[in-house]
């Protein structure tokens, strides 16, 4: 298999091909997704959760991002590795570009990922990209905003939060951002999204139009503890091997049969 590149990824938008992006955490769940063919490896500060047993994401630390980061690395060769900018790491353009530093040059990854679409969030994507790191933006229900949320509840429900969504998409990428992981909003808004973006728009909870899919690996292994979430299904159940459920997982999101209506938001 040839490397996934960024511009492999706009030219998969461009012909209609479906993009597959899967988290991973360690080198032996990342070589299961590069056996599987997963376009996009992302070690997602969801580990805070998924990992750790935290209510959050935001105790995550940088070091332990540049930790996993690092572990999955070794387990990829063709995969394109995105790894998080983790709680406050992106608290102004020179930690932004420190972090990215670590992330990108000690740890291994070829992107990094930022919530929001503030000021000096648009500022840092416009500051790495500059210095050669792509940068992958993430709108909609950001984790790393929970408290400002009141929890993690869909985003641009209401008429104004979905101008405002789809705003700031158009500010990402006018920045400089090379991809969007779009979370937790209607699957109208989804589409109106990926329709507006040159860049591709990975969704997650986001509906079928998107660019390509996302999900925590967890989730999709059934093995997260406590509800699955509404986004997410559990690729495990009936097969017989995790190999398999990332298959199937990989298959589905190629031919359009995942996410179905029930997986997306009204
Ligand atoms: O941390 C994570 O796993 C993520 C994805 C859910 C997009 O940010
Ligand atoms: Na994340």
């Amino acid at each position: 298999r040839k490397p996934v590149t960024v511009p492999n990824l706009h030219a998969m938008k461009a012909e209609g091909r479906k993009i597959v992006m899967l988290t991973a955490y360690d080198a032996s769940f990342a070589t299961q997704l590069e056996i599987a063919g997963v376009d996009v490896a992302l070690v997602g500060d969801s580990l805070g959760m998924v990992v750790q047993g935290q209510r959050s994401t935001l105790p995550v630390t940088l070091d332990q991002m540049v930790y996993h980061t690092g572990m999955v690395a070794r387990g990829l060769s063709a995969t394109l590795l995105v790894a998080d900018m983790p709680f406050m790491a992106d608290r102004n353009v020179d930690y932004a570009l420190e972090a990215g530093a670590r992330l990108v040059g000690e740890a291994g990854a070829a992107m990094v990922k930022i919530e929001g679409a503030a000021p000096h969030i648009l500022e840092s994507i416009h500051a790495l990209t500059e210095r050669a790191i792509p940068v992958c933006a993430h709108l909609g229900l950001t984790p790393q905003s929970v408290h400002k949320f009141g929890g993690y509840k869909v985003q641009g429900r209401e008429h104004e939060a979905a101008e405002r969504v789809l705003s700031e998409a158009l500010a990402v990428q006018q920045a400089g951002a090379n991809i969007l992981v779009l979370e937790g909003v209607p699957t109208p808004l989804g589409e109106r999204v990926t329709k507006a973006l040159d860049i591709p728009v990975i969704g997650i909870g986001a509906g079928p139009h998107c660019d390509g899919q996302v999900l925590v690996i967890y989730d999709m292994l059934g093995i997260t503890p406590g509800k699955r979430p509404k986004f997410s299904k559990d690729f495990l159940a009936g097969r017989g091997s995790v190999q398999e459920a990332i298959a199937a997982y990989v298959a589905d999101v190629r031919s359009g049969a995942f996410p179905a209506a029930e997986h997306g938001y009204n």
